[in-house]
């Protein structure tokens, strides 16, 4: 069964690069970024470890555990760290799942056959700190995800969860953001100061404050 957003992330227990684990215990109070990788010692899966492993402070920074799961073992996942650390410039820094009996991938619909093989795809899921599913992307096995973006859609989530706002096209953290439908724009001015009404439906305002 497919996940949609909203839906509370499965839970389960694995054996990771750092022990077993249980989902929801190890993201406890966190966001997560859970992402599968179809297979270790394969040349984009280890471009993309290897930047999650360098981008681990900014993870950090917005409260954010990062978790990879393949159904390879994990003695490979641990014989495969040392060239993500060479590929990324930093050792392998967060756990990576081994699920060899595909019971995470399947829980998570990360394994489409017609993709080639029953090894995972390119998935990425955003989970939130009640373990609630905000965001889902699923990439074929030949293109790198961008984990510029990953980071870029935490900011927004983010800042949507913090004021009633949403952000539109192309937006970067600091840019204007939209004032949502349901709110007046008499109350949108003694909330948020600046509101410019361009149509009536869309008003901008600077970014709120964190
Ligand atoms: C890769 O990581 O390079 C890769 C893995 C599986 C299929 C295609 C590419």
């Amino acid at each position: 069964m497919s996940i949609r957003l909203g839906d509370v992330a499965p839970n389960f227990t694995a054996e990771t690069t750092e022990g077993a684990i249980t989902f929801h215990d190890w993201k406890q109070g966190a966001w997560a970024v859970f992402f599968s990788h179809p297979a270790d010692f394969t040349p984009v899966c280890t471009t993309e470890l290897g930047r999650t492993a360098a981008l681990q402070s900014e993870f950090a920074k917005r409260n954010v555990k990062t978790i990879a799961v393949s159904v390879d073992p994990v003695e490979s996942h641990r014989g495969w760290a040392g060239d993500i650390g060479d590929v990324g410039g930093t050792d392998l820094n967060f756990p990576i799942i081994a699920d060899e009996s595909r019971a995470v991938s399947e829980a998570y619909d990360m394994i489409h056959p017609g993709e080639g093989d029953t090894s995972t795809v390119r998935s990425v899921f955003i989970i939130d700190p009640n373990n609630k599913v905000r965001l889902t992307l699923t990439y074929p096995k030949s293109v790198g995800r961008n984990f510029n973006e990953i980071l870029r859609v935490i900011d927004a989530l983010q800042v949507t969860d913090s004021a009633p706002v949403s952000t539109p096209v192309d937006w970067k953290p600091g840019d204007r953001v939209i004032v949502s439908p349901a709110m007046s724009t008499d109350d949108a001015r003694a909330r948020f100061g600046e509101v410019e009404e361009v149509k009536p439906y869309l008003r901008w305002t600077p970014q709120p404050k964190a």
